[in-house]
């Protein structure tokens, strides 16, 4: 069986679509193919945290149905599974089965369905054990739960992924150590609210007491693993023995994302994100201090309901202040199921992509500060490739910054301390020293 499989969204999805290739592998002798046209089973996993994508899953639908193989199958999975369900066998009558996020074990069990549709929402997946692919690029994404508590009232995914569920720390130890014997240096932690863990496990199993800064110090233990990064954490969640934690073991990865949204605290109210500027600027600072080669990077929504001027300059003036390493800004999409989508003052489209233009260009010009600082520097490197057109290794430094190094031969996979010689706003050139 040859399978196709596109993934939009968060890195969660993408770790849904492997385990999901995984299973197939596993059960059908499965292989991935990168040709739509030779593909016997064409899986769509999707994102529905903004409108975009979804209006992306339609056509994409009708168009891959006019050119695959005929008796190919069709499935479509993840968030926009989730919500939307049966009416995606509706409007796309050709679509074998639809497969929602925390229901994507069900894999197998779908294909030789015609209709299936497996979307439900209290789903325990927080025990499944998925049989592994090889390690590439020497990392490895590790679920460490599944499902979000929070209520931000933009968001869908709560209603999309379901409650949250911690994995028990003795599996995720045990998947470590597995992807570990398996050539990773590097993991990844994966959840929609990383550092919300062990706030609930699955009732099936007993469990352990037990927080994120605990398992981290858990894992860290592993010996072999060299970094240890995780996504996403919430701001709320960034305690000071966490913050201590982040700074003083050397297996976590000092890059750290750190999802603002908004810098207003009417706004981050409206959000429902539980912290105000003020927490999060000092938050920021701590970590600084502690961790002076960090590197943070954030998520702002523009275009929130009510944003006035002023709340956005609010946001701007804390962009100056947090100076991030890495932006990721949206416009405000109203989503179905959200609180947010009925609040008055909704924001005109073109007054909103004009603040997301002018967030982005003071971002540009934070971004060529922050490369200038970094010239000269020598940052530890995780080689994993090779550009033969720059004729550079390429690497990540520890902050996950990427770095193209000249230098004597090295096996990928090494750690190697590297002088920066060039510095751009989005990767850094050096050479090898030792
Ligand atoms: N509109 C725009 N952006 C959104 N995000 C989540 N929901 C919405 C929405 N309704 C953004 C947030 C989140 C990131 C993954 O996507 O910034 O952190
Ligand atoms: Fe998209 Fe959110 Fe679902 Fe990830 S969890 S795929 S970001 S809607």
């Amino acid at each position: 069986m040859k399978v196709y499989i596109e993934t939009f969204g968060c890195a969660m999805n993408h770790k849904d679509s492997e385990n999901i290739l995984a299973k197939l592998k596993a059960d059908r002798e499965a292989v991935q193919t990168d040709k739509i046209t030779e593909a016997d089973l064409i899986i769509i996993n999707t994102c529905s945290v903004r409108e975009k994508p979804i209006q992306k899953l339609f056509s994409e639908l009708g168009s891959f149905n006019a050119i695959k193989k005929s008796g190919a199958k069709i499935g479509v999975a993840g968030c926009t599974a989730s919500h939307l369900g049966r009416e995606i066998i509706q409007k796309a009558p050709y679509v074998n089965f639809v497969l929602g996020a925390r229901n994507i074990s069900k894999i197998i069990s779908v294909l030789d369905k015609k209709g299936a549709v497996e979307i439900d929402i209290e789903n325990d997946e927080s025990l499944e054990l998925y049989p592994s692919l090889p390690v590439s690029n020497f990392r490895k994404s590790i679920n460490i739960s599944i499902g979000c508590d929070k209520q931000c009232s933009f968001c869908i995914v709560p209603f999309t992924r379901g409650e949250e569920i911690s994995i028990p720390t003795d599996l995720i130890i045990s998947e470590t150590q597995k992807a570990v014997e398996n050539g990773a240096k590097e993991v990844l932690l994966l959840g929609q609210n990383v550092n919300n863990y062990g706030r609930r496990f699955s009732s099936l199993t007993p469990h352990r007491d037990i927080n994120f800064t605990g398992l981290l110090k858990e894992i860290s233990n592993i010996s072999g693993l060299e970094r240890i990064r995780f996504t996403s954490p919430h701001p709320l969640h960034m305690d000071n023995k966490f913050i201590e934690e982040f700074a003083t073991n050397p297996k976590i990865a000092k890059g750290i994302h750190m999802p603002l949204q908004s810098g207003s605290n009417k706004i981050l109210k409206m959000m429902k994100r539980g912290y105000t500027r003020e927490w999060f600027i000092d938050r920021v600072e701590r970590i600084r201090r502690a961790v002076p080669e960090v590197a943070i990077s954030t998520d702002i929504i523009v275009g929130f309901p009510d944003e006035s001027d002023s709340d956005f300059n609010d946001t701007l003036e804390l962009l100056n202040i947090a100076k991030f390493e890495q932006l990721f800004s949206f416009k405000y999409s109203p989503r179905p199921l959200t609180e947010a989508k009925d609040f008055k003052n909704q924001i005109a489209d073109d007054i909103a992509s004009e603040r997301l233009i002018r967030l982005q260009a003071i971002h540009q010009k934070i971004m060529e500060d922050l490369a200038i600082n970094r010239k000269n520097k020598i940052y530890s490197v995780l080689f994993d490739s090779f550009d033969s057109e720059s004729n550079c290794l390429i690497g990540r430094t520890s902050s996950g910054l990427l770095v193209k190094a000249k230098g004597e031969k090295i096996n990928f996979g090494e750690i190697r301390n590297v002088k920066i010689i060039e510095s751009m706003r989005t990767q850094m050139k050096g050479q090898i020293i030792f």
